[in-house]
């Protein structure tokens, strides 16, 4: 969380805090096989840094998928079983849990973080614990842009 929290607040430009964030969560937690951060811009949230494989899903209108829902509920979203979720928009056949964390300033939604697993039921407390503080550091970044 240290090296995290000084690579966020070191980076020199929002873009560069995201890229640090995702290399660290990456690296730091051998479940997280995919990580990568949306950034809101209007009614989309669009891809942005990532580490894994590439995803169909560069663009996701806030209605759609758990992407879309974790930033209309302003809420961490966290699917045990992705197959069993209607929400859920595939980015890789080998993924079988999720975890998103909206980046928020206030009540505004920024962007959020989401992480694939290829193991199921992957996320719990701990992945919480770690990710919401990172989201809400991200924040003060992407709220100088
Ligand atoms: N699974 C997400 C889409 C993004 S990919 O996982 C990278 C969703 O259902 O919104």
């Amino acid at each position: 969380m240290t090296a995290l929290r000084s690579a966020i607040a070191a980076a020199p430009a929002p873009h560069s805090a995201m890229q640090q964030a995702v290399r660290l969560l990456k690296d730091a937690v051998p479940h997280y096989t995919w990580v990568g951060i949306y950034v809101l811009e209007g009614n989309e949230l669009v891809l942005g840094p990532y580490l894994g494989k590439p995803s169909p899903h560069t663009r996701i209108p806030l209605g759609n998928g758990i992407c879309g829902a974790a930033a209309t509920e302003k809420a961490t979203i966290v699917v045990d079983d992705v197959n069993a979720d209607p929400r859920y928009l595939a980015c890789s056949i080998e993924t079988r849990s999720e975890i998103v964390v909206p980046i928020m300033r206030g009540d505004q939604v920024l962007g959020e973080i989401d992480i694939d697993s290829d193991q199921p039921a992957a996320f719990g407390a701990s992945d919480r614990a770690l990710l919401e503080p990172v989201a809400a550091m991200l924040a003060d970044r992407l709220a100088e842009d």
